[in-house]
């Protein structure tokens, strides 16, 4: 009895110490010798047929109208609490509040953490996960949710069907310093080495999404880091945001992969997965090409001047041939039929004549047999 009340615990203690490690904690980098076309070996859902990131074929979309506008619950309301920023050795997490959601899916579902994805060596180098008809962008941010109508908690979900929703979000370089970016990228110098966390204030998630949140690519895929869990909806953003060349600099050389007390300091670059074949997958749109309502606020007044301008041109045009017509039909008849006085006997003797007159200098203008009676009816007092 006492020998099993000893041997129980040690068991206990040792299938631990030697199980959770090996399960929680298998290495894997983007590249070398546990690099993503080796993920498969100790992570056998990486060769799934559901994987991600693919390669968006816009020519090969379909638009699916019943997918709604996507609205983002809480983003704004980031309260007083710090986010917490965190080097995991392969991307930067932030962990969101609870209380940030979304809707407009077919459930309810959870913020969790929203991480980026990078390249190296600035502009147009790669970096984003994605592509669009082949083509990369310089990064890519993840907001990561799960699906809180059916699952307890992000690790239940994450393994379950339906379990977790991401928002994908292409950045490119531009002009403009992107300063939703600066609160997180001013905070990257806190956590250079990887399992480094730190506290960082509070702040508007919304302002880090693009401004059409109703243009979107959707499709049905998986993590895009071991262990792929083939259990995503996607929702890629048509829209891209852009970030300063500078910023971009900093996310891409801010980071290692490697822990402080490692030797060999290893930068944390190019941590973004290749495109995986769709498979059997058609990637489905919530807009059309040249769907009215799908315009850019611009494109509609364009459209909306364009109209107008057109309306008014047509009105004159309209107004000018009655006008004409009018006229040419009181001098048109023959002068010996045509009644005295004028048809309109309100109109003054002197409006009438200049109405004539116009009339007569067009029409002469075009020339021909009309030029005859025009001439009679001047003559008339
Ligand atoms: C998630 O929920 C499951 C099921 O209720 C539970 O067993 C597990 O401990 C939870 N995990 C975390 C991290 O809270």
């Amino acid at each position: 009895m006492d020998w099993v009340a000893l041997f129980f615990p040690l068991t206990v203690l040792l299938s631990r110490w030697i199980v959770v490690p090996a399960a929680e904690e298998t290495y894997w980098t983007y590249t070398g010798l546990v690099g993503q076309s080796q993920w498969s070996t100790y992570f056998p859902e990486c060769s799934g047929y559901s994987q991600s990131p693919i390669d968006v074929v816009t020519s090969q979309t379909k638009h699916d109208p019943t997918l709604s506008p996507l609205t983002p619950l809480g983003y704004s309301q980031h309260g007083n609490q710090p986010f917490s920023l965190y080097n995991n050795g392969h991307t930067v997490v932030i962990e969101l509040p609870d209380w940030m959601g979304l809707r407009g899916l077919p459930w309810l579902y959870t913020a969790a953490q929203m991480h980026l994805h990078w390249g190296s060596g600035g502009p147009g180098h790669g970096g984003s996960e994605h592509t669009i008809d082949g083509e990369s962008t310089d990064a890519e941010l993840h907001l990561v949710h799960y699906n809180s109508d059916l699952y307890p908690n992000i690790s239940t979900a994450m393994t379950k069907e339906n379990g977790l929703a991401v928002l994908g979000i292409l950045i490119e370089t531009g002009p403009e310093n992107n300063q939703a970016f600066d609160n997180i990228l001013n905070y990257l110098g806190r956590v250079r080495h990887a399992d480094q966390k730190v506290f960082i204030p509070a702040f508007n998630i919304e302002a880090l999404l693009p401004g059409n949140m109703w243009r979107y690519y959707r499709y049905k895929g998986s993590l895009t880091t071991p262990p792929c869990d083939q259990t995503v909806l996607w929702t890629l953003f048509q829209e891209r945001i852009s970030i300063s060349q500078a910023q971009l600099l900093k996310l891409e050389t801010s980071l290692y992969s490697s822990r402080e007390e490692e030797p060999d300091k290893m930068l944390l670059q190019d941590n973004y997965r290749s495109t995986l074949p769709p498979n059997n997958r058609v990637v489905l749109t919530s807009f059309s090409e040249g769907s009215l309502k799908d315009l850019s606020s611009g494109e509609v007044t364009a459209i909306v001047v364009g109209v107008m301008c057109g309306c008014v041109g047509l009105a004159v045009i309209i107004r000018f041939i009655v006008k004409t017509i009018r006229s040419t039909s009181s001098w048109d008849v023959l002068p010996s039929i045509r009644p005295t006085p004028m048809p309109r006997a309100n109109m003054s003797e002197k409006q009438n004549e200049q109405k004539q007159d116009v009339a007569l200098s067009l029409t002469s203008g075009a020339g021909g047999p009309k030029e005859e009676p025009l001439s009679s009816l001047k003559a008339e007092p």
